[in-house]
């Protein structure tokens, strides 16, 4: 049976532009686990864009002098193409500032407030008495009352994770010139979150399978009680509150809860491309639809607390299967962050290196379960040591025998023994681990058995050592280069996910129809009298010498 499998990647702010922290904390996870149902037959559409709206955009303009319009438009190009760049495979990149998403968040606000899941308030919220203006959000920082981050922001401390309102912070002050603002009444739109408390709380215990760190922080944060919380801001910049009353003339609604409503409003828009406006339905109605979120932890509350309040309020939409959050990405000892100015530029980064190494270290030592660290020094060695020393030259040392001895056509085995059927069925054995290991959202274990099977297949030819025999009989290497090239057929599948373009490069070496995501998720055997084609270095080793290991940067 075909799954229905939606893979929503968060959506980020574009005050800026992306760094390898967003790619090891979010569309690295969701690229594989996309990919790899893709190619196991499953119906997978992968949905995202930029999140435009509110304070990051906001403040960003005023920094650089412009407008937000401006500054949200120029970051969404550069997002799009360095997620194009490092072949990522969104079915659609889009963003929160088009007619479509603003009509489904219109839709849906319209519908809570018919059920009487808002309602209007009146709340004390930090105003900037010199700028004239309400400063929300970002706007503000202050003391978490949770914990003792002393730069906690107004809408959420960075260091424990819990949501906040300006009004929670001690010692609030202005980011803009660090004045203290007073409070001042001003009138919002609420929901009613307190009021799902206890359904939230007994969905996300019943999660068996998600990762620890989501379950706690999220029973952590409904343990405390869920407090209604202002879903409108005094903000210009955003999608307009959808009510006739005047004094909403100069309000938007808050930005995260439009921003998740984007993956539903993007699976529409996508839908709509594809000729058949109904078709978002098989993943956000069907009962056996199943939705995933990947996001850095920062993010966990607003996916398993306020987007699925919404998505009950709403009825009848899927919660979701799983949010899948990644912990950070360390770069000397501090979390990547655009907004501290510390960080590995992708679009710098794509300029001097290929993005399929990028994407091999990055899921190496992704932050699955604990922050991990980007090191020059590790990018370096496992480009070297492991992609071209192990896997590379796995397929290299195969190939070259098989040009200069047979020229280029693979030999057909003599007589398969005990040892090449240890090693074929080892090859069909990885792929079903990588599976269960992806299922599960285990991506660096699923790593770990593609490059155990690159290991086992240069132990093989090691021990049957076809360079030699080749030269006593030809009929005594063709088995081990027929197994050989058998693994490399099988590595080239199980590549797909984490190496979709060193997979490709290799299946147009061996075969000239299909291509690695049409043949599926199984070993494909190498038929009689296949002629290799075109065979090219796989990956290039990178000079150790331009780094300067002590500091780890590269040398200029
Ligand atoms: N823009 C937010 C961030 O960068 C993420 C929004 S995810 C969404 O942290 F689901 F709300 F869209
Ligand atoms: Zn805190």
């Amino acid at each position: 049976m075909r799954r229905k499998i939606l893979v929503g990647v968060a959506w980020p702010y574009v005050n800026g532009e992306p760094h390898l922290g967003h790619i090891a904390g979010m569309n690295m996870s969701a690229d594989i686990f996309a990919r790899f149902h893709r190619i196991s037959g499953n119906d997978v559409v992968m949905v995202s864009g930029s999140d435009m709206h509110g304070t990051p955009t906001a403040l960003k303009a005023i920094d650089e002098n412009t407008t937000p319009e401006k500054i949200a438009t120029k970051y969404h190009k550069i997002w799009e193409q360095a997620l194009n760049d490092m072949g990522f495979s969104y079915d659609l990149y889009t963003n929160t500032h088009t007619q479509e998403h603003q009509d489904v968040v219109h839709d849906i606000f319209l519908k809570l407030e018919k059920k009487d899941l808002l309602y209007e308030q009146t709340q004390s919220m930090p105003f900037s008495e010199k700028e004239k203006l309400f400063l929300s959000d970002r706007f503000v920082y202050g003391e978490c009352p949770y914990c003792d981050e002393n730069k906690a922001r107004g809408d959420q401390c960075e260091k424990c994770g819990k949501t906040l309102d300006p009004i929670d912070l001690k010692n609030i002050k202005s980011i803009r010139d660090n004045s203290t603002p007073v409070f001042k009444e001003t009138t919002h739109k609420f929901i009613k979150l307190s009021f799902f408390e206890e359904k939230l709380r007994s969905w996300i215990e019943s999660r068996s399978d998600w990762r620890q760190n989501v379950v706690n922080q999220s029973l952590g944060m409904i343990k405390e009680g869920l407090h209604d919380r202002a879903i409108t801001r005094d903000i210009e910049w955003g999608i307009p509150v959808p009510v006739s009353d005047e004094k909403y003339s100069s309000k938007s609604i808050y930005v995260w809860f439009e921003a998740v409503i984007g993956y539903l409003s993007a699976t529409k828009s996508w839908a709509k491309k594809q000729g058949d406006k109904n078709l978002w339905k098989k993943w956000w109605i069907d009962p056996d639809g199943e939705t995933y979120y990947f996001q850095g932890k920062d993010n966990i509350p607003f996916h398993t607390i306020i987007w699925p309040a919404i998505l009950l309020g709403y009825e009848e939409l899927n919660l979701p299967t799983d949010v899948v959050a990644n912990e950070y990405l360390n770069l000397g000892g501090l979390d990547f962050s655009k907004s501290k100015g510390h960080a590995v530029w992708v679009r710098e980064f794509l300029k001097s290196y290929e993005s399929e190494p990028l994407r091999y270290y990055l899921t190496k030592i992704m932050p699955e379960t604990s922050d991990s660290e980007f090191t020059w020094k590790g990018f370096v060695e496992s480009n070297n040591n492991e992609l071209v020393a192990t896997l590379g030259n796995f397929v290299h040392r195969i190939f070259n025998i098989i040009n200069k001895n047979y020229d280029g056509i693979i030999p057909d085995p003599q007589s398969i023994e005990k040892e090449d059927e240890k090693i074929l069925d080892q090859c069909k054995k990885t792929l079903i681990d990588i599976s269960s290991c992806i299922d599960s959202r285990k991506f660096r274990n699923a790593l770990n058995h593609l490059m155990q099977l690159a290991r086992d297949g240069n132990k093989y030819i090691d021990k049957k050592e076809p360079w030699k025999m080749v030269k006593i009989d030809k009929k005594l290497s063709s088995t081990s280069l027929w197994v050989g090239c058998n693994i490399i057929s099988a590595l080239r599948t199980a590549m797909y996910p984490f190496l979709p373009k060193t997979s490709d490069k290799i299946h147009n070496m061996i075969f000239d129809d299909s291509d690695t995501l049409r043949d599926g998720w199984s070993v494909r055997e190498i038929p009689p009298e296949t002629k290799l084609k075109n065979v090219k270095t796989l990956f290039i080793k990178l000079d150790e010498s331009v780094i300067d290991f002590e500091n780890g940067k590269f040398k200029d």
